[in-house]
Order: C-alpha cells, then sequence, then structure tokens
C-alpha cells in the first residue's frame, strides 16, 4: 500500500497540539537561528506547513523548495504562506524519490520525516537528499528517537509505549511501513557530513540534529 498522509492532513495539527501542545514546533524551530540568511533552503516532507510559517517570517529572502507527496498536506501550508510570500515558495507534490532539483540548496529540513521509512529506505534516501546539497550545506532534522541504550539515555517504559502507539495510529491511517525509528547519524556520517549540534528533549524522546556537508577542496 502507498504511503498516503491525505486523511490525516486536517486532524494533524490538533492531534500533534493536544499530544505534545508546543514541543514538537519548538523542535522544528531549534536551529531556525541558523537558516536566517540562507538562500535557497529544501524542506522535505513539510506537511501542514507548521515550520514553512516560521521560516518566512525570520527569513524575507530565501527561496523555498516543498517536496511533500500529499495533496491535502499541501493544501494546508499553501494556507499558511502569506500573499507576499508566494511567489518564493515552489511546492513539488511528489515523494522525494521522484523529485529531480534544478540546482542545490544551502539547507535541507526533515522534521519527523525519516521516522516514517525503514532502514532500507533511508538509507536510499538519505544519501540523494545530500546530494542535493552545497559543499557546505546544512541538514536539519527533527525526530522522535528510540529509548534505547544507543539514544545515550535511561531506557522509558512510557516512550517506548508513546511510539508504539504512533506506529499503530501512522500505519493504519498512512500505510507507513516503518514499526520503529531508525537513527540517521550514521548514515550521514558515512556520507561526507559530521554532526555540528544535537540535542535531545529533556522530557520527550524527540531529538534535535544539524549536520553539515563537509568541505573537500578539489
Ligand atoms: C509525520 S509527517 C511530518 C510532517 C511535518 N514535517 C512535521 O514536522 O510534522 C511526514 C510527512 O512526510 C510526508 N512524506 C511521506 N513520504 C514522503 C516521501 N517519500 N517524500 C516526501 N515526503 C514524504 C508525508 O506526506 C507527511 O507530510
Amino acid at each position: 500500500m502507498p504511503v498516503c498522509f491525505d486523511k490525516v492532513a486536517i486532524a494533524y495539527g490538533v492531534l500533534e497540539k493536544a499530544l505534545f501542545g508546543s514541543s514538537l514546533q519548538l523542535m522544528r524551530c531549534r536551529y531556525l537561528n541558523q537558516i536566517e540568511d540562507s538562500k535557497e533552503i529544501l524542506l522535505v516532507g513539510e506537511g501542514c506547513g507548521f515550520f514553512l510559517k516560521k521560516l518566512l517570517e525570520v527569513n524575507a529572502e530565501a527561496m523555498i523548495t516543498v517536496v511533500e507527496p500529499s495533496e491535502n498536506m499541501i493544501k494546508q501550508a499553501e494556507s499558511r504562506v502569506p500573499h507576499k510570500d508566494r511567489k518564493r515558495v515552489v511546492f513539488c507534490n511528489a515523494a522525494f524519490g521522484q523529485f529531480v532539483p534544478e540546482g542545490t540548496f544551502d539547507v535541507a529540513c526533515t522534521f519527523f520525516f525519516w521516522d516514517c521509512f525503514r532502514e532500507n529506505q533511508t538509507k536510499a534516501l538519505l544519501p540523494r537528499l545530500l546530494n542535493c546539497l552545497e559543499p557546505d550545506g546544512l541538514l536539519i532534522n527533527a525526530d522522535f528517537v528510540e529509548p534505547s541504550s544507543s539514544s545515550g539515555r535511561r531506557f522509558k517504559i512510557s516512550h517506548f509505549i508513546l511510539l508504539r502507539i504512533l506506529y499503530g495510529f501512522f500505519g493504519f491511517a498512512t500505510g507507513i511501513e516503518s514499526t520503529r525509528v531508525f537513527e540517521i547519524e550514521p548514515v550521514a556520517l558515512g556520507n561526507g557530513f559530521i554532526a555540528k549540534d544535537t540535542y535531545m528533549h529533556e522530557k520527550l524522546p524527540f531529538k534535535g540534529q544539524v549536520f553539515q556537508r563537509r568541505f573537500v577542496k578539489r
């Protein structure tokens, strides 16, 4: 079954607020100050456009490309773009695997996106995304974290149960096949990126990360 977020698009924001209040949005915006002056920004799997709205407020110049396969998510995101900014936001209604970029980007942002994919899917998609970036380009990511020893934290049963419930719901409602969060850091590091910063939420199983492409002189 193909993955489709159309059915959950309208309820997504309400569900997010009910479960996490403003915490998810704070994670998305944690590194916003690093891209205030960026000129070409790629948002992959942006969903309803919560981050896009904030980005347009702090960066008045950037051209923004949004790659999002759900039509209903795109409608929501479009409704959050002020009239004056319409010309600098391009919506590409496609899965990232089908996206053919016209140039490179200074920054790519992925928020609560990689958790939709199984390990083999992430290993195929992430290098493709990293290749869309300039030689010193940034990848800004936020996602859920599995409560395992590798996360550097004490195992929390409440986080484990929360993630299983979310996967149960989204698996049923959208068709995603993944059942656990696969950590992207080893794949990013293996593809010539360095980890510039990582932030673990104090109470919730979220994590924010900034990776930068290692500049190689030719
Ligand atoms: C869990 S939602 C996250 C939405 C938003 N980024 C957020 O922070 O809440 C995952 C989003 O990724 C999109 N998506 C799923 N598969 C995708 C793909 N192959 N390429 C691009 N986007 C995809 C979905 O349509 C959905 O909007």
